[in-house]
């Protein structure tokens, strides 16, 4: 973890206290690459279906990215996924975990309302990736199958080139081997010897490259309150090298990164929120101050 997670620090604020970096270690040599989110509604007969039958949506207005982390909250099942896919889609970014976005056949409607969204940036970025927490262990499960069978393969090259030249054997060998390197390399040696929330981590370490855009859905699921930290150490990290994130969640912690632009889709149209305002974090905050208050009638 880096010094930034090590210094969060609690301010007290009059009446809402937050948690704040110092100053002087919020990264300076900032970039947005997505700019503004415009969007053209379609004619009114065709907004009744999915997703413009969703409020957040249907009211879209243009969205303003002024800062190198955005955060979309909101209750469950008001939008941020459906507009944070729709984004990915606009912004051809590939997904890590799942299929292409392109021929992924549950995100139909999504592609309709990408074709309405207008995407403007400063800096036109083809880094980064579409990331959905809940796709991300069937994705560790594909890795450690793709592994077992590379070795499997370089074991049956020994055996068939037992009576060959070292040289012929090494030309076999090489696609797999090449391939078990570049996993290795990428994400440790095996995802599966990590718990779900290490491997996350692992994953984020490997693939967040400096000058990318990264759009996560609910990083924080895997994720304890210590290892969300060290996530907010890695944007930091990240932020100071180029890369801008638009992350949906409802984590009051990962909520907490400074300067962050915070949209909230329980407001129609979806609007900037304080954090001091949020719902995630006033109802944890109270009840964390007074649990029976809440659990007295279980
Ligand atoms: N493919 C679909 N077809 C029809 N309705 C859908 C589809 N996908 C999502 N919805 C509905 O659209 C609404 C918004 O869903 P979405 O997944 O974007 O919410 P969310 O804000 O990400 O919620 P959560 O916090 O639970 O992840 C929900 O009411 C959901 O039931
Ligand atoms: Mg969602």
């Amino acid at each position: 973890m880096s010094n930034y997670a090590a210094s969060v620090v609690l301010r007290e604020a009059p009446s809402s206290p937050q948690l704040c970096p110092k100053d002087d270690l919020l990264p300076r040599d900032r970039v947005i690459h997505l700019r503004t989110l415009g969007y053209k509604a379609p004619p009114a007969a065709e907004d009744v279906a999915f997703p413009f039958s969703v409020p957040s949506i249907r009211q879209l207005k243009t969205l303003e990215f002024a800062t190198p982390v955005t955060f979309f909250v909101g209750e469950n099942g008001s939008g941020k996924s459906t507009l944070l896919e729709s984004i990915a889609l606009a912004a051809a970014l590939p997904a890590i975990g799942s299929a292409s976005l392109d021929s992924d056949a549950t995100l139909e409607a999504q592609r309709t309302f990408a074709r309405r969204l207008r995407l403007s940036w400063t800096h036109r970025t083809r880094k980064g990736f579409f990331l959905r927490a809940e796709d991300f262990f069937g994705f560790a499960k594909e890795l450690s199958r793709a592994r077992v069978e590379f070795e499997r393969r370089l074991r049956e090259i020994d055996v068939e080139y037992a009576d060959r030249s070292a040289w012929a054997r090494g030309l076999a060998s090489g696609p797999a081997a090449a391939s078990l390197a570049d996993m290795e390399r990428r994400y440790g040696v095996d995802l599966d010897t990590n718990s779900h929330g290490q491997s996350f981590l692992r994953l984020f370490q490997s693939r967040f490259v400096p000058g990318g855009l990264y759009l996560l859905d609910e990083p924080e699921a895997p994720l304890s309150p210590q290892s969300q930290l060290a996530l907010i150490s890695l944007l930091n990290d990240m932020v100071a090298q180029q890369s801008q994130f638009i992350i949906a969640t409802h984590s009051p912690l990962l909520l907490a990164y400074p300067r962050a632009t915070i949209v909230s889709f329980d407001r129609q149209p979806a609007a900037l929120v304080d954090y001091g305002d949020l719902e995630h974090v006033n109802l944890t905050r109270d009840f964390l101050a007074d649990p029976q208050r809440f659990l007295r009638h279980l």
